[in-house]
């Protein structure tokens, strides 16, 4: 099922990183399941657990499916001292769920994480591949709507 991505690495453990962000990247629901775990160990010749525990220690992975959009919002004290829990308070409102759950339509997910780099725009969050700073709560409904009206 994932030969066409994995066949784009070498069999090399040190492509483990990359070849997570593939998979990910083309699952509808934004997760790496059992099955491509298991592919993974396979063409690498690692373990299905040593793959887990790597899944484990990078935020932007999941076990579990998630929606079309993961929202990852900073809560690193640059961020926090800008105001991301109004940011925060803003997202759970328009989006009805709490931090970990994904909307019932499938669109969004919503996440927290630490510092994204981009400190000097705080406060910052990601969705997807893309990074959106100077949050306000305004423009926070705006980015929201937009990916919505895309959506239909
Ligand atoms: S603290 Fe939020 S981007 Fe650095």
């Amino acid at each position: 099922m994932y030969k066409k991505i994995l066949e784009k690495y070498e069999p090399k453990k040190e492509n483990l990183i990359s070849i997570l962000h593939d998979v990910q990247d083309s699952n509808e629901q934004n997760y790496i399941s059992d099955d491509a775990v298991w592919e993974i160990s396979q063409y690498l010749n690692i373990t299905p657990s040593h793959i887990h525990g790597v899944i484990s220690f990078y935020s932007m992975f999941s076990f579990k499916p998630r929606g079309k959009n993961v929202i990852r919002l900073c809560e690193s004290p640059p961020c926090f001292l800008r105001g991301s829990e109004n940011i925060l308070a803003k997202l759970r409102q328009l989006l009805g769920i709490k931090i970990g759950e994904t909307t019932e339509d499938g669109l969004f997910t919503l996440e927290l994480t630490a510092c994204l780099g981009v400190c000097g725009n705080a406060p910052v969050m990601m969705i997807n591949e893309d990074v959106f700073g100077d949050l306000t709560e305004k423009r926070v409904e705006q980015i929201i709507e937009n990916i919505r009206r895309r959506a239909k």
